[in-house]
């Protein structure tokens, strides 16, 4: 059955801003952050410890987190994808870390710059460190249904990789459909793969117009946590074919028909996500956003 409550892990700080063509200014990342927070969303996702030369969009990390107004009862996961990444985001004074693997070897090359092997090798003294530091450590696996590169991937590689982050230490997963390509019985297959269902997120793009179907295939296995972006911006710059997250909105939106409870405050949040697409210059991809604002 349906779960009476979810937890939405708001991504559109990270996943959709390192999208964008242009670098966002920090002030406005900042305003995002503060109207997110202020539409009653608990889990900002606010940027990555990345290589700078890798994501420009997100090299401001660090003047992003001195800036920001920390909420009480907010938490702000940042990802990191290694012991430097760790480091920054210690002294920017983080407590909630994300670390992001690859299910396929073609993706883990070309977003980390390793083998699917090394991965764990580079991931391993992140998630020691940082729970030793008393942190929480969220685990990504990427390409969980399909691969731009190698098609479809095997079910029993992605557990694979998926035990491998939660053995390590990471208190969640994060499982993730990069390109948009799954479709609601294949969420339900991977999800019946996992001994403890509660520890497992879902992070869907909407590439195929599958997301919210993919969602409630999700809460129906016992999910309690979606990943989503404000407006349904978002992307990976290294995965190609790869458009925006879920949109917060349109997740709001089913789960307030289906009696879920969620805290979020849908008017200011569409009037949020209508702002920045302002902003950005172009409309939101949103249906629900267009619906209300359009
Ligand atoms: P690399 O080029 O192999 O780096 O990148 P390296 O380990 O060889 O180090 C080279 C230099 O970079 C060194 O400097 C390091 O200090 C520096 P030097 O000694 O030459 O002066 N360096 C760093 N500097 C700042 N911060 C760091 C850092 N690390 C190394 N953290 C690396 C390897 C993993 C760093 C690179 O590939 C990278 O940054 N990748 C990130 C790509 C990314 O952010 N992708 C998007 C997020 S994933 C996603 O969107 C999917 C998700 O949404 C889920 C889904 O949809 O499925 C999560
Ligand atoms: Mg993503």
């Amino acid at each position: 059955g349906l779960p009476d409550r979810v937890t939405i892990w708001e991504v559109g700080a990270r996943d959709g801003l390192q999208n964008e063509s242009s670098v966002v200014p920090v002030g406005v990342k900042l305003e995002f952050l503060d109207r997110l927070a202020d539409a009653g969303l608990t889990v900002l996702e606010a940027t990555s410890f990345v290589r700078p030369e890798w994501v420009p969009q997100l090299a401001d990390a660090e003047e992003l987190l001195a800036g920001l107004a920390r909420r009480p009862g907010v938490s702000y996961p940042v990802l990191v994808p290694n012991e430097r990444g760790l480091d920054r985001a210690l002294a920017a004074g983080v407590r909630h870390v994300a670390i992001f693997a690859s299910a396929t070897e073609t993706f883990a090359r070309r977003n980390l710059n390793r083998s699917l092997d090394e991965q764990f090798a580079m991931f391993e003294p992140v998630v020691a460190r940082a729970r030793a530091e008393g942190l929480d450590v969220r685990g990504y696996v990427s390409m969980c249904f399909g691969d731009p590169w190698e098609g479809a991937v095997p079910r029993e590689q992605v557990i694979g990789v998926g035990k491998r982050l939660l053995d390590m230490g990471c208190s969640q997963l994060s499982l993730g459909d990069t390109i948009g390509v799954a479709t609601p019985g294949q969420v339900t297959a991977l999800l019946a793969g996992f001994d403890d269902v509660g520890a497992l997120a879902v992070h869907f793009h909407d590439t195929y117009g599958q997301a919210l179907a993919n969602t409630l295939a999700a809460l129906q296995a016992g999910v309690r946590t979606v990943d989503s972006s404000a407006g349904g911006l978002g992307g990976c710059p290294y995965a190609e074919s790869a458009t925006g997250n879920l949109a917060t909105e349109d997740l709001v939106w089913m789960l307030d028909g289906l009696g879920v409870e969620h805290g979020v405050d849908l008017d200011a949040l569409a009037d949020t996500s209508a702002w920045l697409a302002g902003v950005l210059g172009r409309p939101s991809p949103s249906r629900v956003v267009r619906a209300l604002r359009g």
